[in-house]
């Protein structure tokens, strides 16, 4: 039987980031992973271009049932560190859109870089080598792997979450942490687009790919979201950022609240036009949204946008400015794993060390990344709390 100081199930951004530090700290790392193709979720990752980071993510950015959990790794291995390690890789990257940070060329780099560091650490990869078991045994752990029996005093599972089965998302780290005793906070898809029922959204089919920039809202204190974000309208529901950072915090069955017409106030602009507009309605709402939204919405409201603005009455320009900007609708669900970007919930922080990321339950058994019950907003804060809590474990191995 083989025998590593550590093995990491899953060569995806957390396991390969941690298997790198811990074999340059002299460790004899073996890296697995059941894909033939390495770190895919890194390939695809921000159209291609891959948001590593985002400069000013902070905890706040984060959700989790154990809010502060996630605190102590990102306070310790933070965006500047992980900037540091690309500027000395001589990666070229640029800043989209609030401290977004993508690569200028490809996340093929983001990959090279990773594999480099594994190669100077001396880690030993096996692609396309599942892993059947894990148990207690000789030396620690003992696992059962397509390639033969490995064991080790250390196991790190960083097999992600469940998004995008097709290339490669198990819930094998979820089971593992099942089979050792730990509870898990449902799993839930998130930064996912919300989809209605055919009949509500019939109205708004006509409206698929118009963006327009709004403020939108779930839910109420800390388990609620409020984003000024661009919102998507689809064929099925509702996409774009906003709707991806609000998914993340939407339940079954809650409403969510949206102001179509953000920093304006819709009811009194309409009542002043009045006095002064020779418009017809439909052409004085078009001022303030897209002229497809204005028609499609006094459409819907049983108002003719062809009437005059003289001939409007107060009652009707009020409730139309507030239905504008508390548009509040339940969404029947999501489009599910095939469609989101990460995973809400995972393996409970309760059960693991903030410091170090290790079992409470399972002395030498460490969660990292995705598959924990951390889940950042849009925005390379996905990718931070992966290396983050790579580093945390690499550093108690
Ligand atoms: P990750 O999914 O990266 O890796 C897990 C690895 O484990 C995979 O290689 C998998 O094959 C392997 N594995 C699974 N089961 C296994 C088993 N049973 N045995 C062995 N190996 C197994 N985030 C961000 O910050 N910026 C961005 O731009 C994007 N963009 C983006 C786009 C799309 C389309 C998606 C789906 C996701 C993103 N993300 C993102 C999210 C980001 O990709 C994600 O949070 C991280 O990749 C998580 O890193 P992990 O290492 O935890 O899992």
């Amino acid at each position: 039987m083989e025998s590593f100081d550590a093995v990491i199930i899953g060569a995806g951004a957390a396991g390969l980031f941690c298997a790198g530090m811990a074999g340059q700290r002299g460790l004899k790392v073996l890296l697995l992973d059941h894909a033939t193709k390495v770190a895919e979720k890194i390939r695809i990752s921000g159209g291609g271009r891959c948001n590593f980071t985002n400069r000013d993510a902070t905890p706040v950015q984060f959700l989790s049932d154990n809010p502060h959990y996630c605190r102590s790794a990102l306070a310790r291995y933070t965006p500047a560190d992980f900037i540091t390690l690309m500027q000395r890789h001589g990666i070229d990257f640029h800043e989209k859109h609030r401290g977004q940070l993508f690569c200028d060329r490809s996340s093929e780099d983001v990959i090279t870089m990773l594999l480099a560091e594994c190669d100077a650490g001396g880690v030993v990869r096996r692609h396309g080598c599942g892993v059947r078991q894990v148990r207690h045994g000789s030396g620690g752990y003992e696992l059962d792997t397509a390639q033969g029996v490995v064991n080790a005093p250390q196991v790190v599972v960083a097999t992600g979450g469940l998004p995008i089965p097709q290339i490669g998302a198990t819930d094998f780290g979820l089971r593992l942490a099942e089979q050792f005793g730990h509870r898990l906070v449902t799993p839930r898809p998130a930064l996912v687009p919300l989809t209605f029922d055919a009949s509500q959204w019939a109205p708004f089919v006509t409206l698929s790919g118009l963006a327009l920039p709004v403020r939108i809202s779930t839910g109420k204190g800390r388990g609620g979201g409020d984003f000024l974000e661009d919102l998507l309208f689809t064929h099925r529901g509702l996409s774009g950022p906003g709707v991806l950072q609000i998914s993340s915090y939407w339940q079954p069955g809650q409403p969510i609240r949206i102001d179509l017409a953000p920093g304006q106030d819709v009811a009194a602009l309409l009542t002043q036009a009045k006095l002064g507009s020779r418009r017809q309605l439909g052409n004085e709402l078009a001022q303030l949204l897209p002229t497809r939204l204005a028609d499609t919405w006094l459409a819907q409201q049983g108002l003719p946008a062809q009437r005059p603005m003289p001939d409007c009455r107060d009652k009707d320009l009020q409730t139309l400015g507030q239905r504008l900007q508390q548009w509040s609708l339940v969404p029947a669900g999501t489009e599910g794993w095939k469609k989101a970007e990460v995973m809400a919930g995972g393996v409970d922080t309760r059960q693991l060390s903030s410091q170090t990321m290790e079992s409470q339950q399972q002395p030498g058994l460490y969660f990292i990344g995705e598959v924990v019950d951390v889940t950042g907003w849009l925005g390379g804060y996905n990718f931070q709390w992966a290396w983050a809590s790579a580093a945390a474990c690499a550093r108690a191995l």
